[in-house]
């Protein structure tokens, strides 16, 4: 189980639960075409924003399989929210986790995501005690692969056309990190 102590401080982000408040920064970057095309969403309309707030600020602790743990990234030199990481217990069993990512596209290129995600891996095989952490992604989101191989993450698989994503068949890629190859990244 992990309830985290928030807000999570890296070097140059405060990461912290959603509130309602976080509407128009979380509406800013989700109804953009840019920001979902490689996601299983279209660009959101304000209505589905608020349903998507709604899920994200209920997202607050790793108490059983299937929970997720999604934190808002805020650029603690100016306060302003630019995106969210998550992380998902997916197995109990076998110990495994998944992560995922999106900022908005005014704060792409500075590295934000990578410094995110690598908290979110610290927490999954530091506090929660996972074994394996998988980011998985449509494997045409090349800047998505770059964070996870930034990361140390392993390209394991790419599945051809396994999902049907927005009435279009998508192949999938699958990143995997182990705990001790997370250890020995870091030493
Ligand atoms: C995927 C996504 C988060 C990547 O954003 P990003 O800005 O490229 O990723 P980072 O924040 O880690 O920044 C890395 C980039 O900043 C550069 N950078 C600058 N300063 C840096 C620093 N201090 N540390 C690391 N990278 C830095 C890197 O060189 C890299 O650029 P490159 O990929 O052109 O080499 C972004 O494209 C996005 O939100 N896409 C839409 C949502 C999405 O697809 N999410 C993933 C679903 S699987």
């Amino acid at each position: 189980m992990l309830v985290p102590d928030l807000p999570l401080r890296t070097e140059r982000l405060d990461l912290r639960l959603f509130t309602a408040d976080d509407f128009a920064a979380l509406h800013g970057y989700q109804s953009r075409a840019d920001v979902t095309r490689y996601l299983y969403f279209a660009p959101n309309d304000e209505a589905a924003s608020r349903e998507a707030l709604v899920r994200k600020c209920a997202r607050v602790a790793l108490r059983a399989e299937g929970d997720v743990l999604n934190l808002a990234l805020v650029l603690r030199e100016t306060g302003a929210v630019i995106g969210d990481v998550l992380l998902i217990w997916t197995s109990v069993a076998h110990r495994q986790g998944e992560i995922g990512y999106v900022l908005h596209p005014d704060h792409a290129g500075h590295g934000y995501a990578t410094e995110a995600a690598r908290e979110m891996l610290r927490l999954g095989f530091d506090e929660l005690g996972l074994h394996r952490i998988v980011g998985r992604l449509d494997a045409r989101n090349t800047a998505s692969a770059r964070v996870l191989e930034r990361l140390g993450m392993r390209r394991e698989a790419h599945l051809r056309e396994n999902e049907l994503v927005k009435g279009e068949w998508t192949d999938e890629a699958v990143y995997a990190l182990l705990a001790r190859e997370w250890r020995a990244g870091r030493r």
